[in-house]
């Protein structure tokens, strides 16, 4: 017989917000959802999902019966003790968190409320406090506050948050803190149950963290183009390390997405607004941006000038299985190109839709085949299953000139030589194209 779960509200349905309501409600709440966007609650109420995320359609399709949407957050406060928030925490100018959507949330609860806020949007460390502080001022004291971070990954967010390596609870030891714990108690996963600083710090620093292993081994595969040492070669090695581990260490053309870049920003500004200087942190986002442009640079290496040329993107958005193009190097990446006067074909398998709002001057193609017909040049930008498993016989065919840039390093370089292409990674050796088959179009290698 299945016990009763604690219903729930959900306010902001964003990436966040959708898993966390659907994940919930798949563990058994009545979960209320919230959203200022009337036009999204109107499609999510009929059965619409305006994201794309591989598993969430179906999830939530499975729990209609248990989720609610609405605009007004009256609903989620009849029904609900616990009310997750997941609003947008964006950049400002200064780089600091712009709150202001948290605070929309904070103004809106009613007086004398005895609800508690759970904060799943990413917020500097010390909005826990300072908000406590604004409850206070609005007499709001019988609200409660709970730091909950989300550490799920685009792509892969429902099984992240069926199946989380940690879960963690930042409170004042207080009812609301247990009945988060409990909420997330049948995924049986470590908890970390700590203070609210605490935990909105394990957030940030786990960003930066990784943001810092990426930037890492994209310095280290600059120095093995230099040293003829192979990255892959180099993290397959290191990684077997256990202080090391494996993950996060595939060079590539920089991280992006609307997580890493903004977190590593908001931590460094957060430090410097206390008077430190987050050193490592400063050095972990121009290696970034830097690496965003090392395409460019391989293009002209092998084609010479880019003006006329005509270069084939595979692959927009900032990482595969979503179509979110937030800070993805394809925008650097096309924009630069479109600057030398190159011409932009891209494909990609979903966030079409999405890069047309963001991008000029790309003529979007329908199928891989069609964006590199005729190119001089293309360049593997987003690793896409179907990208990866192209047949580059047929790739070679349909371009005019034969080079292939692997900015993922996610492609056999063995398997595209044998194609006929012209195989240059991110911190691997270029492998020619068979001679026979060599003609590189534009310029010397
Ligand atoms: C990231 C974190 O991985 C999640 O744990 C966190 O919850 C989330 O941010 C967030 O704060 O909401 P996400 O942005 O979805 O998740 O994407 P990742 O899979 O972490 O990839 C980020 C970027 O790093 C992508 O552009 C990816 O291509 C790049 N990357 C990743 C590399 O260049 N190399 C790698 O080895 C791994």
């Amino acid at each position: 017989m299945s016990v009763a779960r604690e219903p729930i509200g959900v306010i902001g349905t964003g990436y966040v917000g959708l898993v966390t309501a659907a994940g919930f409600a798949e563990l058994g709440s009545d979960v209320w959802c919230v959203d200022i966007d009337a036009d999204k609650i109107a499609r999510l109420q009929a059965g619409e999902v305006p994201i794309y995320e591989p598993g969430l359609k179906e999830l939530l399709a499975r729990n209609v019966e248990r989720l609610h949407f609405s605009t007004d957050l009256a609903t989620a406060l009849e029904h609900a003790r616990l009310l997750f928030v997941a609003v947008g925490t964006p950049p400002t100018y200064s780089g600091d968190a712009d709150l202001s959507a948290v605070h929309a949330v904070v103004d809106a609860i009613p007086a004398a409320s005895d609800r508690a806020l759970v904060m799943k949007s990413t917020v500097p460390c010390g909005t826990g406090a300072s908000l406590l502080r604004v409850f206070g001022e609005q007499g709001k004291d019988a609200l409660g506050y709970v730091s909950c971070p989300e550490f799920l990954k685009e792509g892969s967010a429902v099984n992240d948050f069926l199946h989380p390596d940690r879960v963690v609870v930042g409170d004042h030891g207080d009812w609301a803190g247990d009945a988060v714990t409990a909420l997330y108690a049948p995924l049986d996963a470590p908890l970390v149950r700590t203070d609210i600083a605490s935990a909105e710090m394990v957030k940030l620093a786990s960003n930066a963290f990784l943001a810092t292993k990426i930037s890492f081994i994209n310095e280290i595969a600059n120095v093995c183009e230099e040293t003829g040492a192979d990255v892959v070669e180099v993290a397959r090695g290191m990684g077997l390390d256990d202080r090391i581990g494996a993950k996060f260490l595939q060079a590539g053309i920089g991280f992006g997405g609307s997580c890493f870049p903004k977190d590593v920003d908001a931590l460094k500004q957060l430090a410097g607004n206390s008077g430190y200087h987050f050193q490592l942190l400063t050095a972990v986002i121009e290696v970034n941006e830097l690496q965003k442009r090392r395409v460019i640079g391989k293009l002209h290496k092998h084609l010479g000038g880019l003006a006329g040329k005509r270069i084939a993107l595979l692959g927009l958005a900032f990482k595969p299985n979503t179509d979110d193009m937030r800070e993805a190097s394809s925008l650097v990446l096309s924009a630069r190109l479109h600057a030398d006067g190159a011409t932009i074909t891209a494909y990609d398998p979903v966030a079409e839709e999405q890069a047309r709002k963001l991008v000029t001057g790309i003529t979007f193609a329908g199928s891989p085949l069609e964006a590199v017909r005729g190119a001089d040049a293309a360049v593997l930008v987003t690793e896409w299953r179907e990208l990866v498993e192209l047949d580059w016989k047929l790739v070679a065919e349909a371009m005019s000139g034969r080079l292939l840039i692997d900015g993922r390093n996610a492609l056999d370089p063995e398997t595209v030589r044998a194609g006929g292409l012209l195989y240059e990674g991110i911190g691997r050796k270029a492998l020619e194209a068979r001679p026979s088959e060599a003609s590189l179009s534009g310029g010397p290698t």
